[in-house]
């Protein structure tokens, strides 16, 4: 019995140190290659061009004191987590004219196989970089896409082809990560004036009546003289598809083409200290735009923009919104949804102490006719507007064209709260307009004061049609278009298509 134990004993103690050492081994020779590998692939790439030996030089991998390399604590542990890659070092010139795109896509793909790593855009530094792909779905988790420089979008029409849907964008991660002080400057103003014509307008400015002869705000009028006709379809400049606890922090995104950030299938989304900005008449130039998306927190936030300073679309649920301003730009909207019939389902969306400075709208739901599906479980809290043209607006009757017809089905909204909205409007206080065959169900109404600044159009007074619900508390202006109680032809919502 004691000769088996004692043979059994140093059996174990044996494998032990044979995995024992081999991982040691393994860790080191791989770290070694790594280093040796990397510096070589630097002297062999760019000894030729001499120019930028300055780079590669001054971010050569040096050993830090407070991340020591031999001997680490838990030989297991993934060795290589958290290396950095620097752009400069895959020949990134950052001088604002050369494609650095090569460079980028050469850091990514290095950074990709490293979980923790870190892809640096360092300051100090302009990359002019083409659409370009980060993605996953093989990349490893939690990178920082660490982003203390610029980079700016070509404004060239070769460098779109035909058109492309985003220029930089994220696609298949899980825990990715960019941070910094850096921007993305989408240099849009190329892509706003080409396309006066094809740009679908927001509904809500055909309510808008001018008293004097206004000079009604047109695009930005920029020449894009040498660089040709940029496509009809305008990218988003950031985009974010089908992935996992993702986070944006710190930088500022600017005069995007289109959208400047969209989540679109994402599941947990984190959002704050960000800056979006481009002009008030910027054509469709959304701030962030959510679609199909779960999970999203979006706080401190400025957003300055010529769209919707946040766009909540289709599939999306738990999203919340706090502490942001916005202005200029349409304020903050759920939709359009059901668009050429389509089923939306929006549920649980809450927007909290919000700033609006010289939006068109403030909170706003807005459906096209012939949609299906809902919107429920909404609260807007909090919302401090000024100069607002349109403050709280439910528009079931949305069209981006001159008309659209009216159809029997909706895109069915229920359970709209809005709280404390106060401040000054500059055109409509409130407008809830429901769909016939589809009532607004359980819209609540507590703590309202919007007060009226004329700014040369025709001022309306509040307006409901088709709007079910409750005040909670007296209103400035009264508002007696909301109707009490549920609608003869009440719906249920558990029958919108939609899962709860
Ligand atoms: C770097 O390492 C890879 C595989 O580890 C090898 O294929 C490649 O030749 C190495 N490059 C240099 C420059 O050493
Ligand atoms: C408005 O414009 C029309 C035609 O452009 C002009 O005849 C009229 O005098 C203008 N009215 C005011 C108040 O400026
Ligand atoms: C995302 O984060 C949540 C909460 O920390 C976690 O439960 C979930 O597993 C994460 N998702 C992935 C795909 O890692
Ligand atoms: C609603 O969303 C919030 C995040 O805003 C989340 O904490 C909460 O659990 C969600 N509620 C339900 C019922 O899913
Ligand atoms: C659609 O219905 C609304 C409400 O009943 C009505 O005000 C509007 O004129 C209709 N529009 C068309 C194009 O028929």
């Amino acid at each position: 019995m004691g000769g088996f134990s004692f043979r059994n004993l140093i059996f174990s103690l044996v494998i032990a140190i044979l995995v024992w050492g081999s991982s040691i081994e393994t860790c080191n020779a791989r770290r070694g290659k790594h280093w040796r590998n990397r510096s070589g692939t630097f002297s062999s790439l760019y000894k030729k061009k001499g120019k930028n030996h300055g780079h590669v030089e001054k971010s050569k991998p040096k050993p830090k004191p407070n991340n020591p390399l031999p001997i680490p604590e838990e030989p297991i542990a993934p060795v290589q987590k958290g290396l950095k890659f620097n752009v400069l070092d895959y020949g990134a010139k950052g001088d604002g004219n050369s494609d650095d795109t090569k460079a980028f896509q050469g850091a990514w793909a290095d950074a990709c196989k490293v979980e923790a790593s870190s892809m640096i855009v360092p300051s100090g530094y302009e990359f002019l970089v083409g659409p370009i792909s980060f993605s996953g779905p093989y990349c490893q988790r939690n990178i920082l896409f660490q982003l203390d420089g610029t980079i700016i979008a070509p404004t060239n029409s070769k460098a779109w082809g035909k058109g492309l849907l985003q220029w930089l964008e994220f696609t298949k991660l899980v825990g990715l990560t960019i941070k910094g002080k850096g921007t993305i400057d989408g240099r849009g103003s190329v892509w706003w004036t080409n396309s006066i014509f094809d740009d679908p307008i927001d509904n809500e400015q055909l309510l808008l009546v001018p008293l004097q002869n206004i000079t009604m705000t047109k695009n930005p009028q920029i020449s894009n003289s040498l660089d040709g006709k940029m496509p009809s379809v305008k990218p988003t400049a950031v985009r974010f598809y089908g992935s996992f606890n993702v986070t944006v922090t710190g930088i500022t995104i600017q005069n995007s083409p289109q959208c400047h950030l969209k989540f679109d299938n994402c599941d947990g989304v984190l959002v704050y200290s960000l800056s979006v900005s481009s002009p008030g008449n910027s054509p469709n130039t959304d701030g962030i735009h959510l679609q199909n998306s779960r999970n999203v927190l979006i706080h401190t936030a400025d957003l300055a923009c010529g769209d919707d300073c946040i766009s909540i679309q289709t599939g999306c649920t738990n999203v919340f919104v706090h502490d942001v301003n916005c202005g200029p730009g349409h304020g903050i909207s759920i939709g359009s949804l059901g668009k050429d019939g389509t089923t939306a389902c929006v549920s649980n969306i809450t927007v909290r102490n919000v700033n609006m400075h010289n939006t068109m709208t403030g909170v706003r739901i807005k459906t096209w006719q012939g949609g299906s599906g809902s919107v429920q479980g909404v609260l807007f809290s909090n919302i401090q507007v000024s100069e607002v043209q349109f403050p709280i607006m439910i528009d079931q009757y949305y069209c981006d064209h001159s008309k659209c017809n009216n159809h029997t089905s909706a895109v069915a909204v229920s359970n709209i709260a809005y709280e404390n909205i106060k401040g000054t409007y500059t055109v409509k206080p409130v407008h809830i307009s429901c769909s016939d065959n589809m009532p607004c169900m359980d819209v609540k109404l507590t703590d309202i004061e919007l007060n009226p600044i004329p700014k040369g159009y025709h001022m309306y007074d509040p307006y409901c049609w088709q709007a079910f619900g409750e005040l909670y508390a007296p209103t400035v202006p009264e508002i007696d278009c909301l109707q009490e109680g549920k609608p003869s032809s009440s719906w249920d919502p558990l029958e919108s298509g939609c899962a709860l």
